[in-house]
């Protein structure tokens, strides 16, 4: 059976697409960002993942206003990269790995999440950054997609999610495979790029977020979306694929390492690094 080695969860800025191509990661401006991933990439080293689900949220690029699921999972062999107009290099293409994807779809459907099942699927900044920023020197691993809607309401609750991840790592933990694989969950931490609160922040919060993915990760389930942007702003709400993430690693966590630095762009730059404890 295949072997989740651990969650990763970090912020998916577009403007790191620009950092890591111009090669400035190491300017005042993104250093403390950047600087918190090289423990990340020694620990991948170490644990050696061969695959990389991905809970990531679409803005715009592959699901528009018009055709909006709740939860999407890539099916395909390969997921491309495309200028979504934020003026950063289109990324090549990411290997899938089908045969997990389709176990995954068929655990969710048995389990009664209602979900999407896409054959074909442009991957945006949120899922092609991460990637970049766990692996700079190209993409090792083979990807399956999970896309949650946080683009138009209604949007799933925290506890939807949490569930939904639980069930993703069941899912894992039964593929039939001796491939090692780890959960990632891209978005956050509080921003607000719109409206009268555009520039939003809340530090004390996303601290307190962070903690609690360690030692009681449905502590954020206590809130309400409406609730949930109050406190973290209306993109703020990409937290939902941190939940999700860690809800797929099973059992009690240890934190490998976590970074947050403010701000990124107009966001609160997170990452965080758990395994099995
Ligand atoms: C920014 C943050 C995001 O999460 C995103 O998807 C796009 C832009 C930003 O802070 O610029
Ligand atoms: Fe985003």
């Amino acid at each position: 059976m295949a072997t989740i080695v651990g969650g990763l969860t970090t912020s998916h800025v577009p403007a790191l697409g620009g950092a890591m191509a111009r090669g400035v990661q190491g300017e005042p401006y993104w250093k403390p960002f950047f600087d918190g991933f090289a423990p990340v990439h020694r620990w991948l080293d170490a644990v050696r993942p061969d695959v990389a689900v991905v809970f990531y949220n679409d803005h715009g690029l592959n699901f528009f206003l018009d055709k909006m699921p709740t939860f999407a999972v890539g099916a395909a062999a390969e997921y491309r990269n495309a200028d979504e107009g934020w003026g950063i290099p289109t990324l090549p293409p990411f290997r899938g790995e089908p045969g997990l994807s389709w176990h995954l779809i068929e655990h969710l459907v048995e389990r009664e999440f209602d979900i999407t099942s896409c054959q074909e699927m442009l991957v945006d900044h949120a899922f092609t950054l991460p990637l970049k920023l766990f692996w700079p020197q190209g993409c090792p691993v083979a990807t399956v997609p999970v896309a949650i809607n946080t683009v138009q309401f209604p949007l799933p609750s925290a506890r939807r999610c949490i569930a939904l991840g639980k069930a993703v790592g069941e899912a894992i933990a039964s593929w039939d495979s001796d491939q090692r694989v780890v959960v990632i969950g891209t978005g956050g931490l509080s921003h607000q790029l719109d409206g009268a609160r555009a520039g939003f922040i809340n530090k004390p919060f996303d601290l307190q977020f962070m903690d609690s993915l360690v030692d009681d990760p449905e502590w954020a389930a206590q809130f309400s979306i409406p609730e949930l942007v109050e406190k973290a702003g209306t993109q703020g709400i990409e937290l939902l694929m941190w939940l999700a993430a860690r809800a797929a690693v099973p059992g009690p966590v240890r934190k490998v390492h976590g970074n947050y630095h403010i701000p990124i762009s107009n966001t609160a730059a997170g990452m965080m690094a758990l395994e099995p404890a």
